[in-house]
């Protein structure tokens, strides 16, 4: 397939511009006919293309052998973007040769391991170009094969999928070898989504997911700016499946049918090697959007048998075995799961079932595999019936009286809101393994077992041997699994999820738990997945403007991107009609306020990890994150403390987001009472000096224990905090301040740099102020504290 030329020019462009940045980079050009690379250990034989983004040639897959294929040459991950052999990886000394009967591997005897094959004849030269396409081509430069023609699992900018072809995902993360999903632009247009009938190439006939374009499709373009469709011949655009408009030059960028089964879009900053990140697109974040949904008669569905599916928190699908089944094989999470229990005899007849009880799973089902179905039975009926046949494995059950006996292995399992239906897992009383739970607790279920069962059998000496020797070799598989895996794992920042109101009326039970509630919002418990393990916050905005749709979603991006331990992490957001709803990780331990001021106080060494915390959240708003962020409310009720009493601050951005002017104006005034600095009332700009300022304050409560301003104190010199410290300071009675705190009294010299620290940062003059990394600084110590001047001295200056 020959290029339109303009792209030609641009192509032409682009490497021009690349080869003057780059002109130190000398890479093979026109490889030649009979050129050929041999795959080596420790070399990475490869043909680069002109700037050095893409390379051709050998990459070793861990112990397995060597894949032939296309990556991004210039990032870290190498990621591999084309591959001709992973069914089939060859060995050390295989070689790839440019002969005029296009690309062949041998393996190192000489056997043909695979052939690109060509088009026409005369091949003059191999190309590997910019734009991550492989060409063989004659003297007149016409492609005689090309990559692009034959993809994998990846689509590039500027390729094109034509009529009749596919992509088909990989085994998985890390095993090129075809796998259990593809995606086909058929004969009529349509794009579909199929599963393979594994381990034959060919799909099963029920399609998934499908572009609705029969009829007038004609070609999956994916253009320069991101954004990827399918086209008719006219080349008007029938169905966006992506778009996003992440600049070429800045992003690298791939579409991949992944193996779990769905599409998506991934971009990788050029400047840092921050790593793939999920294209962001309000409307579509992939194809399908709940993979978990499919299900089909043949094939253990999204997941394998005897699995069930859930979308994690992440939008990615999660396979788990039901509770009393373990995974065939540990590695392999769609490799299927089997019972940890001894099957029902049916030889007892009725014995055996006092063995056996059951458990339900809400939302859950398993759509084939019954063998029996009854109607308008109770569920104590279902779970009897079940319990008495010693061929059901679990029954299904619906709210109409419904019930389906199911027999192993079931398929399709499922776990999702959208199921009207309980599945009753029937399993054996005495061994019984684990809770129903997490795929964590699953992990650590299978690493007991296999302790145990090494324990169990120390006896023999031999068989334990052979335990630590397997237990060693799965632990380096783990290991080396998981190394593989890092580069495309789960990155909040890029991957804010776009709710409907409609979910999260569900997530919440219909924003029933409130956990607090504020002048720009109120905000509600929720649980995003099934089995209620992501906790969220689902913080409801009011007071928004109608205006500034767009807007609205621009920041939340922003603040989506910002990622640092001491920061509450923003999920997700819905932007629905007047509906501005932002959800948040769920911190199970409250507000700081109410610790604090609590019953039960903070010891003075937590106090001090807290203020660190803040402090360090807050340095990184100001000065590490990309857009700079002023938080403007900083108090006790705004810093949270996660499962460990780490402080996160929360709602930051929201002063942006809720488009307060931040310059001054008194009905603008966002910050609260006591923590708010002088100059937001006077004719002043705002800055991050606000902050400071709060922090000060925030800093004296928790050294203190107590509110900066206490009306009930009979003592008035005692009734602001802030000054109060100031002469508490100033007279050197700070054992005044944390009189009742007997770790405290034991740590003064702390105390006083602390309290010297909180009076630097309450200066009239915000030029006085320090800024967050200086307070970092003095807290760790890794900068002397000076003496601080009275902070109101300095008043009457402004
Ligand atoms: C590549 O080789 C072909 C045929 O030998 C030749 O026509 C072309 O000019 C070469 N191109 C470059 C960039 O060297
Ligand atoms: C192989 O790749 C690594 C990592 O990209 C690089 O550091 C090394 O120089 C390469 N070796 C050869 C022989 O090209
Ligand atoms: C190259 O182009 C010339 C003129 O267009 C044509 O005569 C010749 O057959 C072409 N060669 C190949 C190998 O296609
Ligand atoms: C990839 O998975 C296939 C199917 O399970 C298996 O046969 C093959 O050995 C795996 N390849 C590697 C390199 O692990
Ligand atoms: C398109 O054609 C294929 C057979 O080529 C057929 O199986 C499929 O159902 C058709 N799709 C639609 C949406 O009509
Ligand atoms: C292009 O093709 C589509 C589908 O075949 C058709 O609906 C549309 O009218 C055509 N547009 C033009 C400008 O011909
Ligand atoms: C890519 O496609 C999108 C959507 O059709 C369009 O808005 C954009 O201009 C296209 N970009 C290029 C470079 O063709
Ligand atoms: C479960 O019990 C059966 C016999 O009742 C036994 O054979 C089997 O090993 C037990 N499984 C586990 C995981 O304990």
């Amino acid at each position: 397939m020959a290029l339109a030329p303009p792209y030609h020019i641009l192509c032409f462009l682009i490497s021009f511009l690349t080869l003057l940045c780059f002109s130190t980079a000398q890479t093979q050009r026109n490889i030649s006919l009979g050129s050929s690379l041999t795959a080596v250990n420790n070399d990475n034989s490869s043909w680069e293309s002109l700037s050095g983004d893409f390379a051709f040639g050998f990459l070793k897959i861990g112990k397995e052998g060597f894949l032939i294929a296309i990556w991004f040459n210039k990032i870290a991950e190498k990621t591999v973007v084309w591959s001709a052999n992973g069914n089939n990886l060859v060995q050390q000394g295989s070689k790839v040769e440019l002969t005029n009967l296009g690309l062949i591997l041998r393996d190192p005897k000489g056997n043909q391991k695979w052939s690109s094959g060509i088009s026409g004849t005369g091949v003059a030269y191999g190309d590997m170009l910019d734009t991550g396409n492989f060409v063989v081509a004659n003297q007149n430069s016409s492609n005689l094969w090309e990559s692009f023609d034959n993809p994998t699992d990846t689509l590039l900018p500027s390729q094109t999928l034509s009529l009749n072809m596919k992509l088909v995902a990989r085994y998985s993360e890390a095993n090129y070898s075809r796998g259990r999903f593809m995606f086909v632009l058929q004969l009529n247009g349509s794009l579909e989504l199929f599963t393979r009938a594994f381990p034959r190439d060919d799909a099963n006939a029920k399609s998934h997911w499908n572009s609705g374009t029969e009829g007038s499709g004609f070609q999956v373009m994916f253009n320069q700016s991101g954004s990827i469709y399918v086209a008719a011949k006219n080349g008007t655009v029938l169905n966006t499946l992506v778009s996003q408009s992440a600049s070429t030059e800045k992003f690298y960028k791939r579409a991949i049918l992944e193996y779990d089964g769905v599409f998506r879009q991934y971009v990788y900053p050029k400047s840092n090697s921050k790593g793939w990140n999920m294209a962001w697109s309000p409307s579509s974040t992939s194809i399908p959007s709940n993979i978990c949904t499919i299900s089909e008669e043949i094939g253990g569905g999204a997941c394998g048998f005897n699995s069930y599916c859930s979308l994690g928190n992440d939008q990615r699908r999660y396979c788990s075995c039901p509770d009393g089944y373990t995974f065939i094989d540990p590695n392999d999470e769609m490799g299927g799961c089997k019972a940890t229990f001894e099957a029902q005899s049916c030889d007892e007849g009725l014995g055996d079932a006092d063995h056996f009880d059951f458990y339900s799973m809400d939302h859950t089902n398993w759509p084939f595999s019954d063998y029996e179905h009854f109607q308008s039975v109770s569920e104590d009926w279902c779970r009897k019936a079940c319990l008495s046949d010693c061929f059901c494995a679990l029954a299904i059950f619906n709210d109409g009286g419904g019930c389906w006996k199911k027999r192993n292995p079931f398929s399709n399992g499922v776990m999702d809101y959208s199921v009207g239906a309980k599945a009753l897992i029937k399993i054996r009383k005495d061994n019984s393994t684990s809770k129903l739970g997490s795929r964590d607790s699953k992990k650590k279920d299978y690493w007991t077992l296999v302790l145990i069962e090494s324990v169990l059998l120390s006896v023999s000496a031999f068989v334990n041997v052979l335990l630590l020797a397997a237990f060693v070799v799965l632990f380096h598989i783990r290991r080396k699994k998981s190394k593989v895996t890092t580069p495309n794992q789960f990155k909040p920042a890029m991957n804010l999820q776009s709710f409907t109101y409609a979910e999260l009326e569900k997530a919440t039970d219909g924003f029933k738990e409130q956990l607090g509630s504020g002048a720009y919002g109120t905000v509600f418990k929720g649980a995003l997945t099934l089995d209620k393990k992501t906790l969220v916050a689902a913080k409801k905005l009011n007071n928004m403007m109608q205006e500034g749709e767009k807007e609205f979603e621009a920041e939340v991006v922003a603040i989506g991107r910002t990622n640092h331990k001491n920061l509450v992490q923003l999920i997700g957001f819905c932007n629905e009609g007047q509906h501005r709803i932002l959800v948040y990780e769920f911190m199970s331990n409250g507000s700081l306020g109410n610790f604090l001021f609590g019953s039960s106080k903070p010891s003075w060494y937590q106090r001090m990890q807290i203020a660190l915390g803040i402090a360090r959240g807050l340095f990184y708003l100001h000065e590490e994150c990309r857009m700079q962020i002023i938080h403007c409310d900083i108090k006790p009720q705004n810093i949270l403390l996660d499962d460990s009493y780490t402080a996160r601050i929360s709602d930051f951005g929201l002063a942006k987001i809720l488009k307060i002017n931040q310059t001054r104006t008194m009905t603008g005034i966002r910050g609260t009472k006591g923590y708010v600095a002088a100059e937001w009332f006077r004719n002043m700009a705002v800055t991050v000096k606000v902050d400071v300022y709060s922090y000060g304050i925030l800093l004296l409560e928790l050294i203190c224990c107590r509110r900066n301003f206490e009306h009930e104190i009979e003592d008035a010199t005692q009734m602001i905090l802030a000054d109060w410290a100031y002469d508490c300071y100033a007279c050197r009675k700070l054992d005044f301040l944390v009189e009742d705190d007997d770790e405290a009294m034991e740590d003064l010299k702390m105390v006083e740099k602390y309290v010297m620290v909180a009076i630097w940062c309450i200066q009239e003059d915000p030029s006085l102020r320090p800024s967050m990394k200086k307070v970092v600084q003095m807290l760790e110590g890794t900068v002397e504290v000076s003496v601080p001047p009275n902070p109101t001295s300095s008043i009457s200056s402004l």
